[in-house]
């Protein structure tokens, strides 16, 4: 898994740009809002067929412009590109995406994978510190680029859920529910989430089975079940509330350390709450070694690691445990001063240099 290429075509503030990436480490240097977080960005579409956020497809494009345009070669040469292009009739915009292999499109649950990543950067402690939809993204996001199954179960899940809630809408409005309509979906969303549930369960076990080093903290999964049941229980709420109470949409995690100052032996405290933002740092520190690890389990090979202008954060000692972390794998780091990164590594590394534009 080692990303070799990179070509940019009217993505965000590029125009047209070509990176190459022959060392194990690359350094890309560049002052602020030079690009490097786009950068980042368009290699987490060529992984996940979407962006890392939770922004639109059409914000990649580049302001003016119609059509966006990342591909990326890879070790084996695989070709992975996806075109996001804007067609403006008088009436609306349409946004049309595609996912392509060696030039032939497919379906995002068939393009995500050939590329794996791990992405770390200073918005990663919102994981913690901000609400659960970050917390299930960092699930998605790692386990959506490493399992098939669980790709098509959070692509189904998520259709099928717009479809029921579109349902619900309608039958607080017109006062009835059409019983038969809703058992499909009812079946389809609890089918779908069971694979989403126990793989997401099997990682907060891996999490928690996993020997840290750096900071141990334990992982709570507040998985919200979907299952008949719970749609029974729910079924007077949910139409008032006209939306689905209930499922994986729902879920959250928290995490927990151990025997902080003032704890006793054996219990736990809330990091999000009782955690000082070193030990929030440190978390994350250690849930990305984890990913890290997790996905060298599931799919034997090595992800590519991308850290984004996360040294001005941190102080020396925090990172000289993430330059550790380095050469075991791709790694591809920016930053705003090379000064932040060892000078050995840089020696061993790529040094690509961003242009003000
Ligand atoms: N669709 C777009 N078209 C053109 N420029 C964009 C687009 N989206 C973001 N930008 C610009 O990209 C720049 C930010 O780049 P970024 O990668 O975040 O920089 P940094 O190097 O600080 O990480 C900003 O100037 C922003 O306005
Ligand atoms: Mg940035």
């Amino acid at each position: 898994m080692f990303l070799k290429s990179l070509s940019l075509q009217n993505f965000r503030n590029y125009d047209k740009s070509d990176f190459n990436f022959a060392k194990d480490i690359a350094v890309v240097i560049g002052k602020n809002t030079a690009g490097k977080t786009n950068l980042v960005e368009s290699i987490f579409y060529l992984s996940t067929g979407r962006g890392s956020k939770a922004e639109k497809d059409a914000d990649i494009i580049r302001f003016g412009e119609t059509t966006a345009r990342i591909s990326g070669e890879i070790e084996d040469k695989t070709e992975l590109s996806v075109v996001v292009s804007r067609e403006n009739s008088e009436e609306r915009e349409t946004i049309r995406k595609k996912h392509l292999v060696n030039g032939v499109a497919k379906r995002r649950a068939d393009f995500a994978g050939h590329l794996v990543c791990v992405l770390f950067s200073p918005e990663d402690l919102d994981i913690i510190t901000s609400g659960p939809s970050l917390r299930r993204r960092l699930l998605d996001d790692l386990l959506e680029q490493v399992d098939k199954d669980y790709r098509n179960a959070v692509i189904t899940y998520t259709k099928a859920l717009r479809q029921r809630n579109a349902l619900l809408d309608n039958a607080r409005e017109s006062g009835v529910r059409n019983e038969k309509l809703f058992e499909y979906w009812d079946n389809l969303l609890i089918d779908n989430a069971a694979v989403i549930t126990k793989k997401r369960e099997e990682f907060v076990q891996f999490i928690n089975d996993f020997s840290k080093e750096i900071f141990d903290f334990i992982v709570y999964y507040d998985k919200s079940i979907l299952s008949a049941a719970r749609l029974l229980q729910y079924k007077e709420a949910e139409v008032g509330a006209g939306v689905t109470l209930v499922g994986p949409h729902r879920d959250d995690l928290s995490f927990s350390m151990f025997n902080a100052p003032s704890g006793g032996q054996g219990t736990t405290h809330d990091i999000k709450t009782f955690g000082s933002r070193g030990q929030q740092r440190l978390t994350i520190l250690q849930l990305k070694i984890i990913q890290l690890a997790f996905i060298e389990k599931t799919i034997g090979q090595k992800p590519t690691l991308i850290l984004d202008d996360i040294f001005s954060e941190l102080d020396a000692g925090h990172i000289s445990l993430v330059l550790d972390m380095l050469g075991n794998q791709q790694s591809i780091v920016t930053t705003t001063h090379k000064e932040f990164i060892d000078p050995k590594i840089l020696k061993n590394a790529d040094v690509i240099e961003l242009k003000a534009r």
